[in-house]
């Protein structure tokens, strides 16, 4: 499977070379609440590096499409957790946006409809779900050691020993100004009012579970993007990720050259 190719849409994108495929491991991990631009921001610093890309809001999503579909209870944590040991959630790398795919598909905009939108955090907030999912995204990074991965608990709980981590941050307003504009720009009749409620009911859900809550990582880097453009904060993630990586290749020099 390859890396995720650039969307060849996305102007900041399209006239970028990679800035180098990386050397050795590397995993940066970009946690923070909905609408902070994470999965633009992981996208853009994947094509910058060289990197493979993992979303794992969207795999939170498929378990919720799997909930409607089978028709079960999104509180009934146990019963979803058994549809997933014998339904498959994985990624698809060799497409173009690195889609998840449930049983073998590409469930497409179902993921970021009402329905699944009003039950995803429930879904998420089961430790027997949250389990099944860590461990797919644990093999990805098994078999993608170049990765960024965006999330809530990515620098947290699933790769607390990550290269890199970062905490996206940005006001309540400015996010859910900023998904009224996807929404609008994807031709859905929305008000700023009730996508504000929307953001910050599913903040108390994802902040207030026991496990793998939305949390800063400890070490983690904040950035508040609410004065920042995407091409900034992509900016600064690069730099940064750069120069660990060059503290890391002046350590392994040292401890290479201490050991002959
Ligand atoms: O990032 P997103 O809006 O696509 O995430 C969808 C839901 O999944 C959201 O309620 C938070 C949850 N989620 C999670 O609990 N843990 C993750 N690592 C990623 C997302």
């Amino acid at each position: 499977m390859k890396a995720m190719s650039v969307p060849s849409d996305d102007p900041v994108e399209s006239f970028q070379e990679p800035d180098g495929v990386l050397s050795g491991r590397l995993i940066v991990t970009i946690d923070g609440p909905a609408g902070t631009g994470k999965s633009s921001v992981a996208r853009q610093v994947a094509a910058r590096l060289g990197l493979t890309v993992l979303d794992t809001g969207s795999m939170y999503r498929a378990a919720a499409l799997l909930t409607l579909r089978l028709g079960i209870d999104p509180t009934d944590g146990r019963r979803i957790a058994e549809a997933l040991g014998t339904h498959r959630i994985e990624m698809d790398f060799d497409a173009e946006s690195a889609n998840v795919l449930l049983d073998g598909s590409d469930p497409g905009e179902e993921i970021r409809g009402n329905q699944v939108e009003s039950i995803v955090s429930i879904v998420a907030a089961h430790p027997e779900v949250r389990d099944r999912l860590v461990a797919v995204q644990r093999a990805v990074a098994s078999s993608h050691s170049k990765l960024v991965t965006e999330g809530r608990d990515q620098g947290s709980v699933v790769f607390p020993d990550a290269d890199a981590r970062f905490f996206l941050t940005a006001s309540g307003q400015v996010r859910a100004t900023r998904r009224v504009e996807q929404l609008r720009a994807k031709g859905r009749d929305v008000d700023l009012e009730s996508v504000l409620r929307g953001i910050d009911a599913r903040d108390r859900l994802d902040a207030g579970r026991a496990d793998g809550p939305l949390v800063r990582p400890e070490g983690a880097i904040v950035i508040d993007t609410d004065h920042l453009q995407l091409v900034e904060v992509v900016g600064r993630i690069v730099e940064i990720v750069q120069i660990v990586q060059i503290v890391q290749n002046v350590e392994a020099d040292r401890s290479a050259g201490g050991e002959a």
